[in-house]
């Protein structure tokens, strides 16, 4: 499996969710610009199948939309303005496809972590055309993506279609067989919120071989604490406070 890149310490959350409006090309941009290494997004289908960046289930929270991503079709969300909500000089930011990020991310020659968001029912489908995507958007000269689900029929079919490709298995509520589950599925890391995280579980995780990443961690105190255990790397809203104090940040 391949694990060049993963040096990274902090990885800008949804873009840089702090400093733009989250999981938008402006904000892909602005990490790069702040000189943060890597970037995360969540990727969904539309209603009518087409990979988008977005992360919510609802449109009201990031866009001047209402209703459910899911059964939205791309030619209505291509209508919504996804970035006033968050400052006004973001007015008309789309949301983006799937394939307009992978350009503009490998473009700016920022790494990245491809979170497929699904829920069990659509999990493969949503993988399989993310990764279709992803397959042929991403340029092979450059590290590939690490692919990222809490779901691991989306993992489980990534593997199918890139097993080259790096997984990691995202954990929210539930620590108990995190490491297992990571260990069959065959990923590189396992990513956990970092209030389930202490110094004997990151441990537990690096003795199986696993590198553990944290999220979302926002402040200095926690990530000195997390990189102190042994932590990978953290998913920030504020990664640029670390990058240019790291080496690399
Ligand atoms: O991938 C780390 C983090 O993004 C997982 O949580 O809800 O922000 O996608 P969420
Ligand atoms: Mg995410």
């Amino acid at each position: 499996m391949a694990t060049e890149g993963l040096s990274v310490k902090v990885i800008g959350h949804r873009g840089i969710a702090a400093m733009a409006p989250e999981n938008t090309l402006a904000g892909f941009r602005a990490a790069a610009r702040l000189g943060v290494p890597w970037v995360e997004l969540d990727v969904q289908l539309t209603a009518d199948g087409q990979p988008v960046v977005f992360h919510d289930d609802d449109l009201q929270r990031t866009t001047n939309g209402q209703g459910h991503l899911v059964t939205t079709p791309l030619s209505v969300l291509r209508e919504l303005d996804a970035g006033s909500w968050f400052k006004q000089s973001f007015q008309g930011e789309k949301i983006p496809l799937l394939t307009e990020a992978l350009t503009v991310i490998a473009g700016l020659g920022l790494g990245l972590n491809l979170e497929i968001k699904a829920d069990a029912g659509r999990a493969v489908r949503t993988a399989g055309l993310a990764l279709e995507r992803a397959l042929e958007y991403w340029p092979g000269h450059l590290p590939p993506p690490l692919i990222s689900s809490f779901s691991p029929e989306a993992l489980s079919e990534a593997a199918r279609l890139a097993p080259h490709w790096p997984r990691g298995l995202l954990i929210a509520g539930q620590w108990r067989g995190a490491v297992a589950r990571a260990r069959r599925l065959g990923c590189l890391s396992l990513h956990v919120h970092h209030g389930l995280l202490s110094q004997a579980r990151i441990a537990e995780a690096r003795a199986a071989g696993l590198l553990v990443l944290a999220y979302t961690v926002n402040s200095r105190v926690l990530a000195t604490r997390l990189w102190g255990w042994g932590v990978q790397a953290i998913f920030s809203d504020r990664a640029h406070l670390w990058c240019g104090a790291l080496e690399p940040c």
